[in-house]
């Protein structure tokens, strides 16, 4: 690692960061090209981040990579995006090897056209012991689509006599949810400064730090994670407590 993050404190690094890359689209509009290649220069900032996350000791990252309602876009851009998901998959399993980087997904990947869901099946699968860093993508994945799910698995299992309404608490939604898995991220990076959740997280999300940055997807670097994770040790988290409590 470079100097760049001398100033981290390694003791406060958050354990589970989770990213909206937003931006890709806009990037490319302004050098004159197609959507596409936005997502394709996307993949750099994605790299770069993950491996950053890993050297500074960050154990899970969320990565936003396809919602729900991204299906509505046009054909063409689903699946080119698809596409750049298997390729960028395949290529990129040596140096998840290499890192000790595990892949995992949440969402509704059932969705995703055949080819897709065998790679990552297979990077799943070849990656399932490393340790270092797990990196989640968020694919064919809403917030609300997975409430949905969990009152759906919830209720059959109260039909079918496995847990009694009166033991459902903050913990039942948790071990239902997509994520049961993971801690809660402590920090929540955008990019390209929109400052919206866009239906990610909700429930995970309650008490995490927001950093909203200006830059647009493709142009994120590991230097601006680097400087998030500064921010967010400059916050105060009180958790509904006073100042003079935490302190
Ligand atoms: C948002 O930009 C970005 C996406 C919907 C896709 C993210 C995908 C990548 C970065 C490519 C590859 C990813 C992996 C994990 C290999 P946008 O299209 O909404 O941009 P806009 O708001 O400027 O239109």
């Amino acid at each position: 690692m470079t100097e760049l993050d001398n100033n981290i404190d390694k003791k406060n690094v958050p354990k589970h960061v989770a990213v909206i890359m937003d931006g890709n689209g806009r990037w490319a509009k302004k050098q004159g090209m197609k959507r596409i290649f936005g997502h394709k220069n996307g993949v750099k900032a994605v790299r770069e981040t993950i491996e950053t996350a890993a050297k500074l000791g960050i154990r899970y990252l969320t990565m936003y990579a396809f919602s729900t309602e991204n299906w509505n876009r046009p054909k063409l851009e689903v699946n080119a995006l698809m596409d750049l998901l298997v390729n960028t998959l395949q290529k990129e399993l040596p140096t998840l090897q290499k890192n000790n980087i595990r892949l995992e997904t949440i969402g509704n990947t059932e969705d995703l056209p055949t080819n897709c869901r065998k790679n990552l099946q297979d990077v799943i699968e070849k990656t399932k012991d490393n340790e270092q860093l797990t990196v989640v993508l968020a694919l064919s994945y809403s917030a609300r689509w997975e409430t949905a799910q969990v009152l759906k698995k919830l209720a059959l299992d109260i039909k079918e006599e496995n847990i009694h309404p009166d033991e459902i608490n903050e913990e039942t939604f948790r071990k239902y949810s997509n994520t049961k898995n993971y801690p809660d991220p402590e920090l929540l990076i955008r990019t390209s400064g929109e400052q919206r959740l866009s239906n990610f997280l909700l429930w995970q999300l309650a008490y995490s730090e927001f950093i909203f940055v200006e830059k647009l997807w493709p142009e994120f670097r590991g230097e601006d994670l680097i400087a998030c994770i500064e921010r967010y040790q400059n916050r105060e988290r009180r958790f509904g407590k006073t100042s003079e409590q935490i302190n």
